[in-house]
């Protein structure tokens, strides 16, 4: 069997589009786009690149985009007074504190001061526990992105064995939650995890988020399984994600590429939960199907 690829890229753009009519729609209402600011700390070459993309679709989404780029010596004190004037702005529906911070900074602090309804990372511990609870709030942009494309390929996920490899605060606990949210049955597995291939080869559903290179082989899976790559590994190959695509691709049924799966759809994520925090700002509401 060769494995169906999910084209990320394809499903993005719909995405991208469906947020960019919504925006329209609700700039007319509000009299105002909705606003994204972005806050970079330091001049990490990787960060500086993602920023930039986010800030090149907010525009393209017809949102107003706010970049602060500060010194990587600037104190935390400095950064948590920066975050309670966006806090404060009421043009400001989403706040993106871009991460790695520099060391002598506490990321927590800075994601805990974030007030939690403008917090379209989903990084908030409100949030967190908003999504545990089944309570409206921000799912962070990776995992929701990765539910999205799991509809597509799959449709209803109800009653599929899912494994989660990967227990991170921003991909694989969410994703944990938002898949048994969808009434799948759910293992979380990680580096302790024992007899990952004997999970592996139960699954319907696999989203692997471990961050190395290839560790999921092919003769691991269940024919005809699902598989999510969420891994970014640069490596002398290029960039490769945390499956093994070759031996995956033959066993899998259907499975994202990397690059041009997961990616693309964690910036249209970003779009989307900024809109949906305009939209509840401001009371306008946002026609959600596409979404
Ligand atoms: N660094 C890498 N990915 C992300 C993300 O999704 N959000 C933030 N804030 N920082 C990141």
């Amino acid at each position: 069997m060769t494995a169906a690829p999910i084209d990320g890229r394809a499903r993005a753009a719909r995405l991208r589009a469906a947020v960019a009519r919504e925006v329209a729609a609700f700039s007319a209402r509000a009299g105002r786009p909705p606003g994204l600011a972005v806050v970079l700390v330091g001049e990490d070459p990787a960060s500086s690149v993602y920023v930039r993309s986010k800030g090149k679709a907010t525009a393209e989404a017809g949102m107003c985009g706010a970049e602060h780029r500060l010194p990587a010596d600037t104190p935390e004190a400095e950064l948590l007074a920066l975050v309670d004037r966006l806090n404060a702005d009421p043009v400001i529906d989403g706040i993106l504190v871009q991460l790695p911070l520099p060391a002598h900074i506490d990321a927590t602090h800075v994601t805990n001061r974030i007030d939690p309804d403008k917090d379209v990372d989903g990084f908030h511990p409100v949030n967190a526990g908003r999504l545990a609870t089944g309570l409206p709030g921000f799912v962070p942009c990776t995992p929701l992105g990765c539910l999205m494309l799991l509809r597509e390929a799959r449709g209803d996920l109800s009653g599929l064995e899912a494994v989660v490899v990967g227990r991170s605060t921003i991909v694989g606990k969410p994703m944990a939650q938002l898949l048994l949210a969808e009434s799948c049955t759910v293992t979380v597995a990680h580096s302790r995890t024992r007899d990952l291939a004997g999970h592996l080869a139960r699954a319907d559903i696999v989203v692997a988020a471990v961050g190395r290179a290839r560790m999921i082989r092919g003769e691991w899976l269940k024919p005809g399984a699902t598989v999510i790559d969420v891994g970014i590994n640069r490596t002398e190959a290029g960039l490769v994600g945390d499956v093994d695509f070759p031996s995956a691709s033959a066993v899998a049924g259907a499975i994202t590429p990397v690059p041009g799966g997961v990616g693309p759809m964690t910036i249209a994520c970003l779009l989307r939960n900024t809109l949906v925090s305009a939209g509840r700002r401001e009371g306008v509401a946002i026609d959600e199907t596409g979404f």
